[in-house]
């Protein structure tokens, strides 16, 4: 396991509870749905480091997204830049997206790792169209980005539109039929939503569900998939939706 002492060179707030970290790390090749396990602090409380996934690589230049939800990631979002952080990685498999057409589903930060996968496929010239839904529209990050690299960009929000929808509503309106393939990440109910609709493509997830080693020791990532056990950490987190069973 390689660990990398780095200095934040910039720090960013996309809104109030969203933030990014960026580092230079030249000379790692990441995958989309990698992602490092961050030190929080310098001591042993918070003990667990986060899991947090890659959500751009460009020129050496490493951008982590994270939502602030708890201690963790309070802490870290006091960082400034100039302050070294300890990341350990990249975890996860090395997934290599197929090079078909496909339609990413971002439901809230869901949109960290995907980002990531969008500009893998943008360089690569793989067209794909983008569907991307968050609880308040004040909460869509990098969509002018997003929007330039992919065919086709649908944002919805369940408030501050006349008509508020979810990634699920739309997708019961849309045309799936040119999709080869989908890759998704988001909420756990988002996740079960999917699978009920029965989508006639073959769907990656990119499962950010809770952790604790990340290198395959504690079991604290354990899913069902393939009717087995498997580590989210090692074997994942890119794991095909359709045989995941979640545990209700
Ligand atoms: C492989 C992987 C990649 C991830 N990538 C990102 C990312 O790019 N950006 C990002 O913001 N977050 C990401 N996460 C989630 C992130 O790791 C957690 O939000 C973070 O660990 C919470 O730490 P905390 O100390 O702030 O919160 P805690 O105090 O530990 O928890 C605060 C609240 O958040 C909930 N929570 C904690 N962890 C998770 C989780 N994994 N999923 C859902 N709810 C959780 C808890 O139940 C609690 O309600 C990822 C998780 C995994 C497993
Ligand atoms: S987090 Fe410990 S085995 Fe996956």
């Amino acid at each position: 396991m390689r660990s990398y002492r780095l200095k934040i060179l910039r720090q960013r707030w996309f809104n109030k509870k969203i933030f990014g970290l960026e580092f230079r790390l030249p000379g790692i090749r990441p995958w989309p749905g990698q992602f490092f396990q961050v030190q929080v602090s310098d001591n042993i409380d918070p003990f667990l480091n986060r899991p947090i996934s890659i959500a751009s690589y460009k020129s050496g230049r490493l951008l982590l997204i994270i939502k602030s939800v708890g201690r963790g990631t309070r802490i870290l979002s006091l960082k400034k830049p100039g302050e070294e952080v300890t990341l350990f990685g990249p975890f996860g498999h090395r997934f290599k997206p197929p090079g078909k057409k496909s339609l990413i589903i971002a439901g809230g930060i869901g949109i960290a790792p995907l980002h990531f996968l969008a500009e893998y496929l943008f360089r690569n010239k793989i067209c794909f169209d983008l569907l991307y839904g968050v609880r308040a529209r004040s909460e869509f990050i990098l969509r002018h980005e997003l929007a330039k690299m992919s065919d086709r960009s649908i944002f919805v929000a369940e408030r501050g539109y006349k008509n508020g929808e979810t990634v699920v509503s739309r997708m019961k309106k849309m045309d799936l039929s040119g999709y080869k393939i989908a890759y998704t990440c988001g909420p756990r109910e988002m996740f079960v939503a999917l699978q009920e609709l029965n989508l006639p493509m073959p769907v990656y997830a990119f499962c950010e569900d809770f952790m604790g080693c990340g290198c395959g020791l504690c079991l604290g990532c354990a899913i069902m998939y393939k009717n087995e056990y498997h580590r989210i950490c090692t074997d994942g987190p890119v794991l095909e939706l359709g045989e995941i069973k979640f545990e209700v």
